[in-house]
């Protein structure tokens, strides 16, 4: 029997609508980092993202491109499984909105609330912005008619639409957040509470007649069901929900497993408010929690976005500076939760600084003197080291308890920064001992000691530092050629085992950049010049 913590985190599902921009890439990354540090930590986890791929805008641009709906979202969705290939994302399940297994799980639920009352037919009118697919007051379009989310021209409409009962389930929600602190952030729920619930909310309209790329409801096929309903329920829907195996979703949506959900903060409405009433509707259980990240800004304090044209594809940058470095600087410099500018001089820098630098230099540093000093075998170790080297490994192992406690909290930013100052005190450390003093000095119980303990460090940071970037800390262990038993995050406690481990071909891990050519270079690519 399988004992395990169960874990179940999720990504929103992206628009089908065009390509994937590195804005985009954040929420995956961050939603990547989590699931393998949770593998790591012995999770049984099942990772989910996915397309969505219906609604109007997604209908024009099929028949700009001369292509069916259909075709169209094959191809993006094909892109995107490239782009998250590119980016290492290890996924358990890719949902699709187009799938059968979705669209038959939407119409269930639709017919279940009808019947249940918690849908209701009735006429909507307002003002709707077709790229966003939302309706809007009059307050919030103001005098021009702009839509308050991209600020484009809304425009008026009125239809037969079916309703949810949204404002049953208020009291309920405020209830399910006083009793769950830890559901969401406080400042991002209340934001939420403060528009959107306490000027009182509407009945949601859930379906709508203008187009027809869709989920039809059975009950009436010229209705299709909106969007953001029909994306929210994937979250269920790739877990079997409503189908003939339920298996999945008895154990991923039950309630012993944790239920991790992110969302992009432009997209927090709809995970904090109407996805926790639509399970309330179903008589699900809620997510433990519903992580909302921040936006990617240019420097001058504007959303990265395709529209906007100022958000470069993320493939130009994996070429350039590989993978692991856009997911580690994205992770690191981002404070999770929080906006922040991707700018070229921050990324140059935090590359060189913790990457080069620190990693890199530590690891490249380390092995090349136990190839000089000790024909390349690491040297052996003792218990009783210098009082020098025991102060360094006791705050060590302060780190790694720091880690895991930020990371528990999905504090990824912290984490990683934990993970990277470990290695900072290797570097300190190494340098502190000066190796090729003691190597004069013939010193070489203490520069056994230094070398030993150098590669015990990082051995540990890599461990650590493996969720966000899996390739390069791999790397660092194949060349100290650590043993895959010795790789594992309960390893960690387990000094002492590399002794006489012969060393494999070393290369740098980290190449050193060049500011100014690299800024250039990274301005253009924004600027799109
Ligand atoms: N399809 C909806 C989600 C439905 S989930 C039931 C959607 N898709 S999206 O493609 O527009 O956005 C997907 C994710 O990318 C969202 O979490 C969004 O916040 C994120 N990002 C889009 N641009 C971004 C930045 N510039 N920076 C960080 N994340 C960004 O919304």
């Amino acid at each position: 029997m399988d004992h395990k913590k169960t874990f179940y985190v999720t990504t929103p599902i992206y628009y089908a609508s065009g390509n994937i921009h590195i804005g985009h890439t954040y929420c995956n990354v961050c939603a990547d980092t989590i699931a393998r540090y949770k593998r790591m930590m012995g999770y049984d986890v099942r990772f989910m993202t996915g397309s969505d791929e219906h609604g109007e805008k997604i209908q024009k641009k099929a028949l700009d491109a001369g292509l069916s709906p259909k075709e169209y979202v094959d191809r993006i969705a094909a892109s995107f499984q490239e782009v998250w290939k590119a980016m290492n994302i290890s996924y358990d399940y890719y949902v699709r909105t187009t799938d059968d297994s979705h669209v038959a799980c939407v119409q269930k639920v639709f017919t279940e609330l009808l019947k249940k009352g918690d849908i209701y037919l009735g006429k909507y009118e307002g003002w709707y912005c077709t790229p966003c697919e939302s309706f809007f007051t009059d307050s919030q379009v103001g005098e021009e008619h702009l839509c308050p989310d991209c600020h484009r021209p809304v425009h008026w409409e009125s239809e037969d639409s079916y309703f949810l009962n949204v404002k049953k389930f208020v009291p309920d929600l405020m209830e399910f957040y006083d009793k769950h602190p830890s559901f969401c952030r406080k400042d991002k729920l209340n934001e939420m509470i403060n528009t959107f619930i306490k000027p009182g909310l509407d009945d949601l309209c859930i379906t709508r007649t203008s187009f027809d790329w869709g989920v039809p409801i059975a009950e009436n096929p010229k209705h299709i069901v909106y969007v953001w309903i029909d994306a929210l329920l994937n979250y269920v829907s790739a877990l079997g929900y409503e189908t003939a195996d339920e298996s999945l979703m008895r154990k991923y949506w039950g309630e012993e497993t944790e239920i991790v959900q992110l969302a992009g903060r432009d997209i927090n409405r709809f995970h904090t408010i109407y996805w926790p009433i639509l399970l309330m509707a179903l008589g699900l259980r809620q997510p433990d929690r519903i992580l909302v990240h921040g936006l990617l800004l240019t420097k001058s304090g504007v959303k990265l976005s395709k529209s906007l044209g100022n958000a470069p594809s993320p493939y130009p940058l994996i070429e350039r500076y590989g993978v692991d470095s856009l997911r580690y600087y994205m992770v690191r410099e981002m404070q999770f939760g929080e906006d922040g500018a991707f700018t070229p001089m921050q990324f140059v820098d935090r590359l060189n600084a913790d990457l080069a630098n620190n990693y890199g230099n530590l690891v490249n540093r380390t092995l090349s003197m136990v190839n000089r000093y000790f024909e390349g075998r690491i040297p052996s170790y003792r218990k009783d080291v210098s009082e020098r080297t025991r102060v360094m490994m006791e705050r060590a192992k302060e780190l790694v308890d720091e880690y895991v406690s930020r990371m528990n909290e999905f504090d990824i930013t912290g984490g990683t920064g934990s993970a990277m100052e470990l290695l900072g005190l290797g570097s300190k450390y190494f340098d502190d001992m000066a190796p090729w003093n003691l190597s004069k000095e013939g010193k070489t119980e203490l520069l056994e000691e230094t070398l030993y303990s150098a590669c015990e460090l990082i051995r540990i940071g890599s461990i650590l530092l493996s969720p966000v970037m899996p390739e390069k800390t791999k790397e660092a262990l194949d060349q100290e050629n650590v043993p895959e038993e010795l790789r594992t995050f309960e390893s960690i406690a387990e000094t002492g085992r590399l002794a006489g481990i012969s060393l494999r071909p070393l290369a740098p891990l980290f190449p050193r950049l060049k500011k100014e050519e690299e800024i250039q270079y990274l301005t253009k690519l924004i600027d799109g010049e």
